[in-house]
């Protein structure tokens, strides 16, 4: 798989591309690379956003500039692009991230996150160089870069190789293993802190019995508000 990010500050992305997780996918064969708009910018000074038309606070990621990097950095025309790679905006506005999306996403030949800044896009980039919009929360970051990052995690963390333990990834939180719904808790050494016990089917052995209650622990945290993790 091949990824590409679109962002003001590919050093933001550093940290990220230095854990073991990820850089276990590059080594299984995927393609991670951090475009800058600015290298690609068509304004002078660097520039890439300006301010709104109508007025209002901020500064919005210019549609030329975001043309001209895809232009720039692809050697075609956006629209061209569609029809081989889904180019995703990070927007607070967008569909909301969850895991039947990262799943569709994971499967994808090629994908291009667009990060913005500031206020946000022009909105001509999410309606048409975008082919996809995507916001992982009901919230506002300062900028796309989190988001993208949390996206490309949860992506990462679906491709084969990726995680040291290949079962991880099956029965996770949210996944059809466990019918959707929440993941059932862990329990560690010591099986007796301050009188804090571990329930005793994990310490049994028996498979059969620690999948059910496993199963049903996922079931009812799911049913039932008054779990403290929800
Ligand atoms: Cl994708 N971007 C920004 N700036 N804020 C967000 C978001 C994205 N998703 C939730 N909040």
């Amino acid at each position: 798989m091949e990824i590409d990010v679109f962002t003001l500050f590919p050093e933001a992305f550093d940290w990220f591309a230095g854990q073991r997780h990820v850089r276990n996918a590059v080594e299984g064969g995927l393609r991670l690379d951090y475009v800058s708009y600015r290298a690609h910018t068509p304004l002078t000074g660097g520039q890439v956003d300006d301010t709104p038309f109508g007025g209002g606070a901020g500064m919005v990621l210019r549609v030329d500039v975001v043309d001209a990097a895809l232009r720039g950095h692809y050697g075609r025309d956006p629209l061209d692009l569609h029809r081989e790679r889904r180019v995703v905006a990070l927007t607070p506005g967008g569909r909301l991230l969850d895991d039947a999306l990262v799943e569709d996403l994971a499967g994808e030949r090629a994908l291009t996150l667009l990060s913005g800044r500031y206020e946000g896009f022009d909105e001509r980039i999410v309606e048409h160089l975008a082919t996809d919009a995507v916001s992982i929360g009901r919230y506002v970051l300062s900028g796309g870069e989190l988001a993208a990052m949390v996206l490309c995690d949860a992506i990462v963390r679906k491709l084969p190789g990726a995680l040291g333990h290949e079962d991880s990834v099956v029965e996770e939180s949210f996944s059809p293993a466990l019918e959707g719904g929440p993941e059932y808790p862990h329990y560690t050494r010591p099986a007796e802190y301050r009188g804090w016990t571990v329930p005793e089917v994990l310490l049994s052995g028996h498979h059969e019995r620690i999948r059910e209650w496993r199963l049903e622990q996922s079931r009812r945290r799911r049913g039932d508000a008054s779990d403290p993790l929800r």
